[in-house]
């Protein structure tokens, strides 16, 4: 069985992973040291996949103890790095805390990869590394603009990491690009946990459907498009991480015809905030107390992906709609909420 080390493995997009990879058939560890996230979505995976997995509670910007992972588990095929920051307002607040986490959490998850010959890289990537883009959809080799807010930059600086390493060692990576993913597992049993008040805006909308904040804030009516409030790529997490095993799979089989090969992961459709509200008050049946305020620092104001290369090279088939990802989102948001004595013993929760 071939064993996958996923970085940021208990966090929202790394447990979604974790599954789909175990599920495949691959045995995974995932090295996570808990800033943000907690055991409460080891035990979802355990519960959807039966396998309880080794999560190794490292800071991976302490080089020594990342390093005892590896030299414990010499078997590794493939690194997916997950582990990072990622919230773009808090990113304008705090540059220095994104910078020094995400970037010297990558150079030694990189040093580590070099001295155990790790050959399979993918790096979880954005697509705010485009900036605000001159022209919708953004295909891979789209002009990446000047980051809007210091998470993208770090993204920027990731990717161009990875490049220059992959370059000098002939290993091989795949960046992937993800838009905003957004849901959660059809079980219920692993979601989002966001830290303290939400950042992202299908989080601020479950939590102010189910009453844990009173109202809600649409960051900017008065952008130039449709209806004034900005526009994203919307995403399922569960179609997010299912790209993740097949672009190890790609890289496995040697499918790759490049060193560092890019994939956009989004769905391929624009929506605006305002569009996201209504698709959530349908699909939930509740009325949303949102109201309409200042812009936020750091957004872009529209991007969507063209997702023709990960559909074809990757064979990506997007399963999951508009609708499913809010309803998905809406089941957690009721689970966790029954859950809730659970869920903060077991997580980290900064107030
Ligand atoms: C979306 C829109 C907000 C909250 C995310 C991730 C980032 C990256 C890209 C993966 C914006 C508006 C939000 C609220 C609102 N993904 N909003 N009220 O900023 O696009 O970035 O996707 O790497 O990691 O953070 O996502 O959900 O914060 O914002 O009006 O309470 O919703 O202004 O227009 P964003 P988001």
């Amino acid at each position: 069985m071939k064993k996958i080390l996923v970085t940021g493995g208990c966090g929202y997009i790394g447990a979604h992973t974790v599954v789909d990879l175990l599920e495949n058939g691959y045995e995974v560890i995932s090295i996570d040291d808990n800033s943000r996230s907690g055991t409460y979505l080891l035990d979802g995976i355990q519960k959807i996949t039966h396998t309880k997995i080794k999560n190794y509670k490292v800071d991976l910007k302490n080089f020594d103890e990342t390093r005892a992972v590896f030299q414990e588990n010499e078997d590794i095929t493939g690194i997916i790095h997950f582990a990072a920051y990622k919230a773009v307002g808090e990113s304008v607040e705090q540059p220095l805390l994104y910078y020094e986490n995400n970037l010297f959490s990558l150079i030694n998850i990189l040093k580590c990869t070099k001295e155990f010959n790790i050959p399979h890289f993918v790096f979880s990537s954005s697509c705010t590394v485009y900036g605000n883009p001159d022209s919708i959809p953004v295909t891979e080799t789209s002009a990446e603009k000047k980051a809007e807010s210091p998470y993208g930059a770090t993204k920027q600086m990731g990717e161009r990491i990875v490049q220059d390493y992959v370059k000098a060692h002939e290993s091989n990576a795949i960046l992937l690009r993800y838009f905003n993913p957004v849901g959660a597992h059809p079980t219920t049993f692993i979601g989002e946990l966001p830290v303290g008040k939400p950042q992202n805006l299908v989080p601020a909308i479950t939590q102010c459907a189910i009453g844990k904040i009173k109202e809600m804030t649409v960051y900017g009516t008065d952008y130039p498009t449709r209806d004034g409030s900005c526009i994203r790529d919307y995403i399922h997490v569960c179609d997010i991480a299912h790209a993740h095993t097949l672009a190890l799979e790609f890289l496995i089989n040697k499918k790759n015809t490049s060193a560092v090969e890019i994939f956009n992961l989004g769905s391929g459709n624009g929506v605006t905030v305002l569009e996201a509200i209504h698709a959530f008050e349908k699909v939930s049946g509740k009325k949303l107390n949102y109201k309409l305020g200042l812009k936020r620092p750091g957004d872009v104001i529209a991007i969507y992906a063209n997702n023709d290369l990960a559909r074809t090279a990757l064979n990506w088939n997007i399963k999951y709609d508009l609708d499913d990802m809010m309803r998905t989102a809406w089941d957690w948001e009721i689970k966790i909420h029954k859950d809730e004595e659970l869920v903060s013993t077991q997580n980290h929760v900064l107030n």
